[in-house]
């Protein structure tokens, strides 16, 4: 299936089989690792214990007895792990699959374009990061309403009740796919929101206050240009406003949504979130957007408002607020990019070429948009669940694990990989060939997808585009 054909995705038959996918790629040239990339004594040590943690029997006591110690390393290895450096770094260690974070890393460019393909069975995961599913929509604690997490839930073919594809439509069809978003996006009301960042980049001369306030420069633009150009939310209703800056900045929104650092700031510092949560869910039903939405269809498997409305406060807090903020502030040269062991990369000042683009071919801010990505990517990685046993090459092993074994898709290695690449894939060239075709940045390989891609896709783009623009202009002005 392609971007523009976004149906719900083809029973994968065998996901996850043995065989693996057929190989369109192949494994990376010469992958045998140089004696400073193996891993040290500690580290071969903390891969062992995870794949005998994955892959033991139940008659094995050592492994039994590990159990607690492999939690407490899962937990500090899936915080690394949001690095792109880090995972980096474990693939020069123990080569393009390896096992970190309580999951089975498979690296390939066939091994990523393969899950980016086929339905994918979900867990409560947010990239390696555990979820609450006591804090996800509607299954909020002591409710008995029905999971409308889009991130968590299983596709069709891969466990999935049909869900994933009623709510996946219903959100396509009535927000991101409608062609009032991007009118929205060219509005006089977006432009005006676009000036007023103009204006804040001058008064706080591109300073760290611009990328870094919450109350002043991107932020403030962010969290109004999304909120008006998805659901319509007037960005002069200071009320409304207050409510959504209260909760996705103030009360670190996404936060919330994680497994025992939800709670903790529950219980120590933001005690009223809930109360938050449900004025943001109130807000968003009655947007201009999802007020007009039509409750209770079949073809939606009956998705109410409120339903819609908490699905969509979930993904503002997790994808919405904190994807664009991310990757922003890498395309405007604030955050440098990744810094890859032995490589040059983080030397690499963006700004140099951005001063250097045709700001009037959108086609080429695109490029750069895409070349940046490419060397770090906004969101290194997901995850899916193996619906059976698979073999995969680990070192010089195969290990077989069995059925529920969660496999970690590594976005980012298909930017970084020389088989695609060549001898400048740590170099940054945005008119580079395939640099569209082979991205994965939104959740798909290029224009193949298994449906599952980010939904904000063309509106991102857009704002990225017009904000480099806006603000490249005024650089050269000045
Ligand atoms: C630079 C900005 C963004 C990037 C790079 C990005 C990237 C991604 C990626 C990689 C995924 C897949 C995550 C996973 O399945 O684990 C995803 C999913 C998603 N994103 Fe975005 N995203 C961005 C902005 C946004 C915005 C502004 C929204 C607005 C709400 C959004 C809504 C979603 C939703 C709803 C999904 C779930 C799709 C599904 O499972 O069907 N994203 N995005």
């Amino acid at each position: 299936m392609t971007l523009g054909n976004a149906a719900p995705a083809p029973d994968p038959g065998e996901a996850g089989a043995a065989d693996g996918p057929v190989r369109r790629f192949g494994p990376m040239d010469d992958y045998k690792l140089e004696r400073e990339d193996r891993p040290g004594l500690l580290e071969g040590l903390a891969h062992y214990v995870q794949v005998l943690n994955l892959t033991h029997s139940w008659l094995n006591i050592l492994a039994w007895i590990l159990k607690p110690f492999v939690k407490i390393l899962s937990f500090y290895q899936g915080v690394k792990c949001n690095q792109g450096s880090y995972l980096y770094h474990k693939r020069r260690a123990h080569g393009e699959n390896f096992v970190c974070a309580g999951g089975v890393w498979l690296g390939s460019v066939d091994d990523v374009m393969q899950r980016l393909s086929e339905p994918q069975a979900r867990t409560f995961l947010l990239a390696p990061t555990k979820m609450d599913p006591d804090h996800l929509p509607m299954k909020w604690k002591g409710s008995k309403e029905r999971l409308v997490a889009l991130i968590n839930l299983s596709q069709k073919g891969a466990g999935g009740n049909g869900n994933w594809e009623a709510f996946r439509s219903a959100c396509d069809a009535h927000i991101f796919e409608t062609e009032d978003i991007l009118l929205r996006a060219k509005d006089a009301t977006a432009q005006q929101l676009f000036e007023d960042l103009l204006e804040e980049y001058k008064v706080l001369k591109q300073g760290t206050e611009f990328f870094e306030s919450r109350n002043r420069g991107l932020a403030t633009f962010l969290i109004k240009y999304l909120h008006y150009t998805i659901m319509g939310i007037d960005p002069n209703d200071k009320d409304k406003i207050d409510i959504l800056h209260k909760f996705h900045y103030e009360s670190t929104s996404a936060a919330y949504h994680l497994k025992v650092l939800g709670d903790v700031l529950k219980w120590f510092k933001y005690k009223d979130i809930e109360q938050q949560l449900r004025k943001v869910v109130k807000v968003y039903a009655e947007s201009p957007v999802l007020s007009q939405f039509p409750e209770k269809q079949a073809k939606y498997n009956h998705l109410t408002r409120e339903e819609l409305a908490a699905l969509m406060t979930m993904m503002m807090s997790l994808a919405g607020m904190v994807g664009p903020e991310t990757f922003a502030v890498i395309l405007l040269g604030h955050r440098k990019l990744n810094n890859y062991e032995t490589k040059k990369t983080a030397r690499i000042d963006v700004t140099k070429t951005w001063d250097q683009l045709k700001l009037e071919d959108r086609d080429e801010v695109l490029r750069y948009i895409y070349e940046c990505g490419r060397l770090r990517n906004p969101v290194s990685n997901t995850h899916h669940v193996a619906q059976n046993a698979f073999t995969a090459q680990i070192g010089s092993r195969k290990i077989t694990f069995p059925k529920g074994t969660v496999i970690f898709i590594p976005l980012l290695f298909v930017g970084i990989n020389d088989k695609l690449w060549g001898p400048t894939t740590f170099e940054f060239d945005h008119n580079r060939q395939n640099l569209q075709s082979y991205a994965t940045i939104f959740h798909s390989f290029g224009e193949e997808t298994n449906g599952r891609f980010c939904p904000a896709k063309r509106l991102v783009e857009t704002m990225m585009v017009d904000m480099l623009i806006k603000l490249g202009q005024c650089r050269r002005a000045s």
